[in-house]
């Protein structure tokens, strides 16, 4: 199956330090590819680097099979490159309803244009409410986000990303803060949506990684040092030495 997203030989140094090495790897339609490694592997660079947050000191980023590599961030969001989650975007004093909208209205932009007032408000909600069922938050819509657990922020974020259409979303650390209870709430909402939207999901939290990831590269230094299905990386004792660990059983 063609990729929707292929990194080929991505690069990026800050002076002496290069952060990350000739990382190439795809996310095919269905998918969550999971990228894994210790703190400080470059995980957030290459996000960085995907989403066009930072630019590449050389290779190439494809999106749909186009070269986007020298794209801004903006222009690659409008075409479906979804963005990533390490800064929150909730505004706190509007309701979970309000913060889709917003996102619903950034995307519309200027489509809206011809809408009277109320009809704009009516189809922008119409959008957010959809977006908010998805993410099984529908019956917090009208609560103050800033009054939402922690796990349901976390979710609402993934409502607010669905608000620009994203054909492929870049997620970084989602669950993390997450409780049990919220991190499950998160597996299950990011399983269900992946056979729609691939994600390429950057997570410490493994029980999640091993839930989700139909594939898993492993970021070691900047370099990927292994790529395969979980019970291939779950098996590799280079992995296991560079960033599992034995005493984790796995
Ligand atoms: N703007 C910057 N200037 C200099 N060095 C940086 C900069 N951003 C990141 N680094 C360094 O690059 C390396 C990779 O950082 P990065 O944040 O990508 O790692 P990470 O894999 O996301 O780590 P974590 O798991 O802790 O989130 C680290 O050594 C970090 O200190
Ligand atoms: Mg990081």
């Amino acid at each position: 199956m063609a990729p929707v997203l292929e990194l080929k030989n991505l690069n990026k140094a800050y002076g002496a330090l290069q952060v990350t090495k000739n990382v190439s790897l795809t996310v095919v339609p269905g998918e969550i590819h999971a990228v894994i490694g210790p703190n400080g592997a470059g995980k957030t660079t290459l996000i960085g680097q995907i989403s066009g947050a930072l630019a590449s000191d050389n290779g190439d980023v494809y999106f749909e099979g186009d070269n986007v590599t020298g794209l801004p961030v903006a222009k690659r969001a409008l075409r479906g490159l979804g963005r990533s989650f390490q800064i929150t975007s909730i505004l706190p004093e509007f309701s979970a309803l309000e913060n889709v909208a917003l996102g619903v209205q950034a995307k519309a932009g200027h489509s809206f244009r011809f809408f009277k007032a109320a009809a704009k408000e009516q189809s922008l909600n119409d959008s957010a409410l959809r977006h908010l069922a998805t993410v099984g938050l529908e019956q917090r819509a009208n609560v103050r986000a800033g009054d939402l657990s922690h796990g349901e922020k976390r979710v609402l974020e993934i409502a607010i990303a669905l608000a620009g259409e994203p054909k492929v979303l870049l997620l970084d650390e989602p669950m993390a803060g997450a409780g049990p209870e919220e991190s499950a709430r998160l597996v299950e909402v990011l399983g269900q949506l992946k056979t729609t939207i691939p994600m390429l999901l950057v997570e410490h939290d493994m029980d999640a990684v091993f839930q989700l990831a139909d594939r898993i590269s492993v970021l070691v230094y900047g370099e990927i040092i292994a790529s395969g299905t979980v019970d291939d990386i779950r098996g590799n004792p280079a992995v296991k030495e560079a960033y599992l660990g034995t005493e984790d059983g796995v």
